[in-house]
């Protein structure tokens, strides 16, 4: 049984987290072990997502994965034997830990069985939702938006302007190839821009602007018929980016919350290590220890 949508504050209920992909950047360690549950500092980069998911008021975890994948499922299980266990010998703070993820949110599988894109991916999902949902939060795990709050904020730019909410981050223009660009206009605040298109991965000398997608949607649940709608496109992926610019085309109002903080990518290794670093560094336990260690190889490295 789920709550009735008023009772979610924001009017989500559903994340939808696509977690099928082969994790190939980060070979080979993600050759058993799904990327989303390599560890920041100790928390698997789903659990994250999942907290985030559930102070946005979520109460389902929509996970989309693939056949090879299920330990990032099990994450979200009870493990009896290991609580028992700990319990026993009196470790509660462990004990909170392994009962964590399934206490923050209920996950429900959806599986992807062959990688056909993100757009594909998420248009899985409708399968799983309630009939009182009419918008939709997309939360890809590659990306760490910090501090956390970004999703809340889209929400109120939503009830502001209606429509569907993106969040954005500025890159330099030789790396936009990367992502999905905004193409803008303002709309009167600070921190917000409306979007007349959106395109996936162009070359700098084509994109629209240098204001990128971060890994956070707020989507109308319009976007499933968009979604049904589009054909493979970059990569010969169906493309979200795709779906969202049809909604656009269609009249639909779309616009983005201009993330002005710090964005991990967790997707590739040189991005994961400086999550670790980040949050290693902030730890109450490892924190001190870990900026000293640094101190001192940065002194050597110059010497
Ligand atoms: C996906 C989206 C892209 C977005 C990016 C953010 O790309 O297709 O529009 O900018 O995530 O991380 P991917 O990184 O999965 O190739």
């Amino acid at each position: 049984m789920t709550l009735p949508i008023q009772e979610h504050k924001y009017a989500v209920k559903t994340v939808i987290v696509p977690a099928a992909g082969m994790g190939t950047r980060f070979l080979p360690a993600t050759k058993t072990v799904p990327k989303e549950l390599l560890p920041v500092v100790d928390t698997p980069g789903i659990e994250m997502i999942a907290e985030e998911a559930a102070s946005l008021g979520a109460t389902r975890l929509a996970i989309i994965t693939a056949p090879k994948k299920q330990g990032v499922m099990a994450h979200f299980d009870p493990y009896p034997e290991l609580e028992e266990t700990l319990s026993e010998r009196g470790k509660e703070e462990q004990l909170a830990k392994v009962r964590r993820a399934p206490e923050l949110i209920k996950a429900v599988a959806v599986e992807q069985e062959r990688p056909l894109g993100l757009g594909h991916a998420v248009g899985l999902a409708e399968a799983v939702l309630d009939e009182d949902e009419d918008v939709v939060a997309v939360m890809l795990p590659d990306d760490l938006v910090l501090p956390t709050g970004a999703m809340e904020k889209m929400a109120e730019v939503r009830a502001q302007f209606g429509g569907s909410v993106l969040c954005a981050v500025e890159v330099p223009l030789e790396e936009v190839s990367n992502y999905g660009v905004f193409d803008i206009e303002e709309c009167g605040e600070d921190h917000v821009k409306k979007v007349r298109g959106m395109v996936e991965k162009p070359d700098a000398e084509d994109a629209p602007s240098n204001f990128v997608a971060t890994g956070r949607y707020l989507l109308d649940r319009e976007i499933f018929d968009a979604l049904r709608k589009i054909k493979p496109g970059k990569g010969g992926e169906l493309q979200l980016t795709d779906a969202i610019e049809l909604l656009i085309e269609d009249g639909h109002p779309v616009h983005i919350l201009v993330h002005d903080g710090i964005r991990h990518d967790l997707g590739n290794p040189g991005g994961y290590i400086r999550a670790c670093v980040d949050f290693g560094l902030k730890h109450p336990v490892y924190g001190k220890g870990l900026k000293h260690y640094i101190t001192e190889l940065l002194a050597e490295s110059d010497s």
